[in-house]
Formats: C-alpha cells, structure tokens, sequence
C-alpha cells in the first residue's frame, strides 16, 4: 500500500475528495479509512455520495465522546489499521480529533505525513483544532498550504522549507466543481424556503457548550431575526444546549435538521448572507461573495477578512453588523492566491514528487 488518508469528520470529505481524485488520475496506489468520528447520515454518507468520494476502504467506527475518549479510540484503531496495511506514507485533513490522531499513530510507527490544510494558526489554544492544528504540523513532513501566511506560521514554528508546499485550497476545487450543478431553487422549495434568507451555522463548543454564551447567541439570533428571515441548519452538537438556551423556531428563524452539501452550499450560493463559527464557510463565502459574519473573537483563515467578505463579530454586535451587511453592495473580489479550482491537482503531484524523495531516503 503506498498512502492511506484518513478523513472522519464533515469538513474532511471536501478537502479530501480533489486530492484523492488527482492522485488517482497519477495512478498512485492509495486507500481511504474513514475512522466514523461522524456517523450520522447528514454528517457522513450524504457527503460520499455527493462528492462521488470511493467508498471508504475500511471504517472504523469510533463514534463521539470526550476528547480524551475519542481520540484514544481513535489512536487504537488507526494503529492496527496502519500495522496491517504498513503505508508508505499517510495523508491527513484540516484540523478535527481524527487528523491529530493519524498523525500521532504514523509518527510512532516511522510513517511519514502528509498534512492538507497545514499552517493555519488561530492563535488561540483554547480551540481543540488549535491544538490539533500545531501537534499535526509538529509531526508532518510534507506540508500542503492553502494560504500564504500558513508558510510564515510553520517557518516560525521551525518547519523546514523544503516541506512546505503552497498548493491552495482543495476545497475550492470542491465548490467549483459543484457549483454549476446546484439547483438552489429546488432546495428552497423542497425545505419551504422564501428567496430572502440569512443563513445561520453554529456549533463550535466556545459558542454552543457554555451556557451564559448560548444565552447571548439566541439573543443575538433572535435580534437579528427581526432584521432578516434567517434559516439554520443545526449541528447536532449545538442543538440540545441551543435549545435549553431558549432558541425558538419562529416565523422568522426556522431551525432546521443539518444538510447535506448539495443543498448547504445551494442555500448558500443565494443567502443575503451567512452568519457562523465554521472555519470552511468563511472560505465559501468568500468565494461565493456571500457576506459572512463570523461570531469568534479570531480566526485562522484571516485571508477571508482581508481579501475576502469575512468580518468577525461579537454576539452583542451580530444585529448591527448584518443590517450593515445587507445594507452594503457586496461584489466578487480576486479570490485568494490559488483557490483556482486546482489545488488538488498541486496536492497531489507535491505528494507524488515526496514519495519520490521519500524513497530515494535510505
Ligand atoms: C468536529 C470538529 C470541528 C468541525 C466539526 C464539523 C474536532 C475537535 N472538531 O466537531 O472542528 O468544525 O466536526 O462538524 O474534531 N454528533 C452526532 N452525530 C455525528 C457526529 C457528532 O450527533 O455524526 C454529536 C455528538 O453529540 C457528539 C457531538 O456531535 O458528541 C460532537 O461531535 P465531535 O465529532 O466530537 O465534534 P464536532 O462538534 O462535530
């Protein structure tokens, strides 16, 4: 076996699938482990079936729980899943328990990584995909970068330049290929939709877990709905906690089960804008030239705010700004450097072009 990628969680699957397509087509032996860190169909299978992703080899069934439980299941099963199919070298995603687990179990089995998504830093170690982010880094060889000031993080933090390779952003791809497919229209009607909508996700735990923060966020929400119709498609992690923070389904905020991809990114395409804790929306917005209003005191994409319609605000501030939003012409910008549809691509010759190092290494 040449390279195993490991994907487990939602936002893997769109990164993923480019990178895997590409390879594919340089004919490079691989297989897919999918550690099952998301079970749900809405959370997983829906996601398969729209990106055409190959069935995933081997599953492995790890399921929710405590960080420290997750991820030690997590590091069981992808070690016996790596000693039995002995990879060459192994390719991980983003920043969720799955990718600092892989990383973790192909290190101290002298497996080399590949990290998608490398050198994005919030700075703010109070996030687990912080954490995750920089123990990932720490452990990879090969670097794949979707924004430039990922290189000058990883440089700071000692990584060699010479693995570090500025690809893009894979999941662009994604979004390019899947956009001229949409049919938003049909999505609308399908889930009782009007034409004018603000989208709403959140579910990072900084947001949804503590309760007086959740209190604010319904507040927040519950202003803004007076502003605009705003639809919110709920993670399950956020529901329970949203739900005991007084979260109604109102006239003019209708909460509704999570969404596949087609259908996510089909509301997306034609919301006034969107409103979430997510690290990719803020990506697809910018893309998409949908106003996005990010409720985190940081982010690790800060290309988003400077090059992109990304703003970050505080639940207090959430109302104003998104009159402001609305308010405001928004037009296309240049996107960022290289989310041109063709990073996975680039991902995948950076990583046909290691292996040939990898195994030129005595
Ligand atoms: C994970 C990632 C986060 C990413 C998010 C996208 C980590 C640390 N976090 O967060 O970066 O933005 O995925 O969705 O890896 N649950 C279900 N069904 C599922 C999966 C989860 O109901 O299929 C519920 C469970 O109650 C679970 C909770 O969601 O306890 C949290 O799941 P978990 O995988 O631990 O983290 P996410 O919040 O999904």
């Amino acid at each position: 076996m040449t390279l195993i990628h490991v994907v487990g969680a939602r936002p893997n699957f769109m990164k993923a699938s480019p990178v895997l397509i590409a390879l594919d087509d340089l004919g490079i032996d691989q297989s897919l482990v999918h550690t099952g860190q998301h079970y749900d169909a809405s959370m997983s299978q829906v996601f398969f079936n729209e990106l055409g992703l190959p069935e995933p080899d081997r599953y492995l069934g790890v399921g929710s729980g405590s960080h420290a439980y997750q991820t030690a299941r997590l590091l069981e099963g992808l070690e016996d899943d790596f000693i039995a199919h002995r990879p060459e070298a192994v390719v991980v995603y983003g920043d969720v328990n799955s990718t600092l687990a892989a990383s973790l179990v192909a290190a101290k089995l002298e497996i080399p990584v590949a990290h998608v998504e490398a050198g994005l830093r919030s700075f703010d170690r109070t996030m687990p995909e912080e954490v995750n982010r920089v123990v990932t880094d720490a452990l990879s060889s090969l670097h794949l970068v979707t924004s430039p000031e990922a290189i000058d993080h990883l440089e700071a933090e000692g990584i060699p330049d010479d693995g570090i390779r500025f690809v893009g952003n894979p999941m662009i791809d994604t979004l390019d290929r899947v956009v001229p497919t949409l049919n938003p229209a049909e999505t609308r009607g399908r889930l009782d939709i009007g034409d004018d909508y603000v989208l709403v996700t959140l579910h990072r735990p900084a947001n949804v877990d503590i309760p007086s923060r959740a209190t604010e966020i319904v507040r927040a929400l519950h202003a803004a709905s007076e502003r605009s119709n705003l639809i919110f498609p709920m993670h399950p992690r956020g529901r329970a906690s949203l739900e005991a923070a007084g979260i109604a389904d109102i006239d003019r905020l209708v909460l509704i089960d999570p969404l596949g991809y087609f259908d996510f990114v089909g509301l997306l395409t034609d919301a006034r804008a969107v409103i979430t804790d997510s690290g990719g929306i803020q990506e697809e917005a910018t893309v998409l030239g949908v106003p996005c209003l990010t409720v985190r005191p940081n982010t690790e994409r800060p290309i988003t705010v400077t090059q992109g319609t990304n703003q970050l605000v505080e639940p207090a501030e959430l109302p104003d700004a998104l009159d402001r939003a609305l308010s405001t012409d928004q037009r296309l910008r240049d996107r960022p450097p290289l989310w041109d549809g063709r990073a996975g691509p680039r991902a995948a010759v950076a990583i046909a072009d290691w292996l040939e190092v990898l195994r030129r290494e005595p």
